[in-house]
């Protein structure tokens, strides 16, 4: 975790200096303006304050002194040079020769009486109070958080840790038998089989609402196997924007840890909140549900940070269809970066080849098959063409550099590049050579992939492919005035944003109703009649 001590601490000491230059404070006060708009939750609060008292007067003695941020982190011992490794920085590199400027920096320090605090991200973890926000930070950073649902009843009440923001909230969870997108129970006359608001029976005829609205309705789920970009990954701005900081900043974040920083609930597939953005168009879930209300909470978003082709083995049992007892689904594959995306420095060699991509992807196919009940329908996404990201940002201000000017994306993923964080070192990288070998090998693998859906037949599902097009996203955005940027998530640099999603749903949506418009269903000519009786059917 040396990164995330290294660039964690760039990222507090960069918003203290900034907080006190907006509000023309000391760095003491830019720190407990801070620490008063973290909210109590996950005690993020107190550990704020528990920083200051440990770190706050030396960070204060080298604010004052206008050393930058780098420098302080690197004096404080959070950033490390190894010997043989280049030098970490963020910003460009003081006037004078770093050496000096690190040796100056300790001077300033030399009488803390803080000798003794810790020295490594491993050590502050240790100390009790900080413990368990550690414990919240590991995991929404870590990429390899195991699925805490992995036993059979898969439906959750509780909306976070991979509760119902990832699927459809549970109607009764005393009863493993009553979930979303079950075929209903004797037409659901005396409750709420599979979760979808319609239950009971219409007292005028004595014939169950279930059947009546829903029979030959075709109802279907749709599953998301995707990855981080899936989940919809976003780590907001306003956390980091000292310009624009107040106690509402904060309100989302104790929520977002929970999450491991995904926010599936608003992803393109899987969402079910109206967006946040000027965007008026709905998830592909959402659409399912417009399109039939009999398919109301049939959603499964099966997404983690870093999935891959080749690690999707280890977290597809999270899946739940019943072969037997369940109705159709749509299975959407979207692995769009992960096997071409890495932080190795030399990316090449780790890249999925397409036979690696072609063994694990039929292994998946034939999983798919023996769990999906009969007339599912999966569709495969190609990969993405990421130099999108560096055409498109290298020269950009990243929110922690707008307000002094001082930080590009460029900066940025020289610096996670060097931390060996950088979660695509193919696309986020000043070398032209290298992102066109990665375009290349995403091409080749989504051609695989095409080939696949060509040759392959199942017996429980058809098989489409789709290519992931985000020039057409960038065109249709671009036509509502908007800039190609604007589509990036400000934070990473690299994730589709919320806009994005939606767009890409929209496109997905179009595609499909072209290419298969059998994968989408009927339209169900009750739903005005299921609202009527129903209303909103429950939440989700
Ligand atoms: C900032 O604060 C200092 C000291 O409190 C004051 O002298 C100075 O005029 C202030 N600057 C601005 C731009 O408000
Ligand atoms: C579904 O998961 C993906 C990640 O795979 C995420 O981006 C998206 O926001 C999620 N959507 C919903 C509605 O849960
Ligand atoms: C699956 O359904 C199709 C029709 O939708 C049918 O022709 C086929 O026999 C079914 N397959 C199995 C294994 O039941
Ligand atoms: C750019 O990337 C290519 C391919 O990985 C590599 O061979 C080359 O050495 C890199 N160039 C520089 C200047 O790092």
């Amino acid at each position: 975790m040396a990164f995330a001590s290294c660039a964690g601490c760039v990222l507090v000491v960069s918003v203290i200096e900034q907080l006190a230059q907006v509000h023309n404070s000391t760095a003491q006060a830019a720190m407990e303006r801070l620490c008063s708009y973290l909210p109590e939750k996950l005690s993020l609060k107190t550990t704020c304050y528990l920083v200051i008292h440990i770190f706050g007067s030396d960070i204060i003695k080298l604010l004052n002194a206008d050393v930058n941020a780098d420098v302080v982190c690197h004096t404080l011992a959070f950033c490390k040079q190894k010997t043989g490794q280049p030098l970490c920085h963020l910003y460009a590199l003081p006037k004078a020769p770093w050496k000096y400027a690190l040796k100056k920096a300790r001077h300033i320090i030399r009488n803390s009486q803080n000798l003794k605090y810790p020295r490594s991200y491993s050590d502050v973890c240790s100390l009790p109070f900080l413990t368990k926000i550690c414990q919240e930070i590991k995991s929404a950073i870590k990429n390899s958080v195991p699925f805490k649902d992995a036993d059979a009843d898969k439906y959750s009440v509780f909306p976070t840790l991979r509760g119902y923001h990832w699927r459809g909230r549970d109607c009764n969870d005393q009863d493993k038998m009553v979930y979303p997108g079950r075929r209903p129970v004797n037409w659901d006359a005396h409750q709420d089989s599979n979760c979808n608001g319609i239950w009971g029976v219409d007292p005028k005829d004595g014939i169950p609402y279930e059947k009546k609205f829903c029979e030959g309705s075709q109802p279907r789920g749709v599953i998301l196997l995707g990855d981080s970009a899936g989940a919809h990954f976003h780590i907001a701005p306003e956390w980091m924007t000292a310009a624009q900081m107040s106690l509402r900043s904060f309100l989302s974040l104790p929520t977002a840890l929970s999450d491991e920083l995904n926010w599936p609930h608003l992803s393109g597939a899987t969402g079910f909140l109206d967006s946040t953005t000027r965007i008026k168009e709905g998830s592909i879930y959402l659409r399912l549900r417009k399109r039939n209300r009999c398919n109301h909470r049939d959603y499964q978003n099966i997404s983690k940070n870093g999935a891959s082709s080749q690690n999707l083995e280890k977290f597809i049992e999270s899946l739940s269809r019943n072969q037997l007892l369940d109705q159709p689904a749509i299975v959407i594959y979207a692995m769009v970066g992960n096997d071409v995306c890495n932080e190795h420095t030399d990316p090449v060699p780790k890249m999925t080849t397409p036979e690696q991509l072609y063994s694990k992807v039929t292994q998946t196919l034939k999983h798919l098959n023996s769990h999906l009940p009969n007339g599912s329908h999966v569709v495969f996404y190609g990969l993405a063409d990421g130099t999108f990201l560096w055409d498109h940002l290298h020269d950009r201000y990243h929110p922690l550099g707008q307000l002094n000017k001082d930080v590009t994306y460029a900066q940025l993923y020289s610096f996670l590049s060097c931390l060996q964080v950088n979660p695509c070192q193919g696309w986020m990288s000043a070398n032209e050579t290298l992102r066109a070998l990665t375009s290349e090998r995403a091409a080749q693998l989504s051609g695989t992939l095409k080939k696949i859906a060509s040759l392959e037949k199942f017996t429980n599902f058809n098989l489409f492919y789709m290519d992931f097009t985000l020039q057409e996203i960038v065109e249709e955005w671009q036509r509502r005035g908007g800039q190609p940027w604007e589509l990036i998530e400000p934070v990473d640099g690299f994730h589709p944003n919320e806009v994005a999603l939606l767009l890409l749903a929209d496109q997905f949506w179009k595609k499909i109703q072209h290419q298969g418009p059998e994968v989408l269903g009927k339209e169900n000519p009750f739903n005005l009649q299921i609202e009527q009786v129903f209303g909103d059917q429950g939440g989700h």
